[in-house]
């Protein structure tokens, strides 16, 4: 195995496994949850979801004691996005996300802030992690946006970013696990991986998959999978069968 990464001494495989919760409605969530719930570490709630359900199913499942990583990748004026943030920790939300590329103030203020609301309401601090490039970027889409360094300067330059804005890590290709741990040195900085496929799964619209043992051999803290799981005939058989393939030396 490689170094230890961030979560794994202490959290087992089958807490490091977020299952997304990419479907349409409060009852197709519940569905997944009922089935899931204490079969994995927790569930992820994106932009659909959220969206179609709203704050107070997040504030009502996290209540339930689930623990919810809510995927709405923050991205605008640092006190936008500060204030957005004191919001997502009132929900009880164990993590969420922002954009790396709203830079260091934006990061810098949202983490004030959250520790400050915590401390003074007596909650839980949620995890903050920041998306470096999206997985669906390539060198093309960079340059349409006036950025001309290669993708994996870009990766290295705002996971560092993140890591000195004293964020807790960042999510990213599994693919990236090696050069954000050559750039970012503390042994905690959280790396958070989607695209995990299981050997021999279609890879649906994802281009650079991983399988989930070499997620976590790579050094990958968490793993968020979705459709692998979530459109499953047996969920909880997929769970497991995930399980059974990362086998019990990394427990
Ligand atoms: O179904 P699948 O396992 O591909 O789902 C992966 C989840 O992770 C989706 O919710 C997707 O939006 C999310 N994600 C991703 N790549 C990123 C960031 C998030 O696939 N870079």
């Amino acid at each position: 195995m490689t170094e230890p990464a961030a979560v794994k001494q202490t959290v087992s495989v089958r807490e490091r496994i977020i299952v997304a919760l990419d479907v349409e409605n409060v009852a197709a969530a519940r569905d997944v949850l009922e089935e899931l719930r204490g079969e994995v570490g927790a569930f992820k709630i994106g932009l659909q979801l959220f969206t179609a359900a709203g704050a107070a199913f997040v504030r009502e499942v996290a209540e339930s004691g689930v623990k919810i990583f809510l995927d709405l990748k923050f991205h605008d004026i640092p006190n936008t996005v500060a204030s957005a943030a004191v919001e997502a920790a009132r929900l009880g939300v164990w993590m969420f996300n922002v954009h790396a590329l709203g830079g260091a103030e934006m990061m810098r203020r949202t983490v004030d802030a959250v520790n400050e609301v915590c401390e003074r309401e007596n909650r839980t601090r949620p995890k903050v992690i920041a998306v470096t490039v999206l997985t669906s970027s390539n060198a093309e889409t960079l340059t349409e946006v006036g950025i001309e360094s290669p993708v994996e300067n870009e990766v290295s330059r705002l996971a560092k970013l993140t890591a000195d804005n004293r964020l807790d890590g960042v999510v990213a290709s599994p693919h990236e696990i090696g050069l954000i741990r050559e750039t970012v040195a503390a042994k905690d900085f959280m790396i958070v991986t989607p695209g995990i496929r299981p050997i021999n799964a279609t890879n649906d619209d994802q281009k650079r998959v991983m399988t989930s043992a070499e997620a976590i051999a790579a050094g990958s803290d968490y793993l968020v999978i979705g459709r692998p799981i979530v459109q499953a005939k047996d969920r909880v058989g997929a769970v497991n069968e995930i399980l059974s393939n990362l086998g019990s030396d990394i427990q």
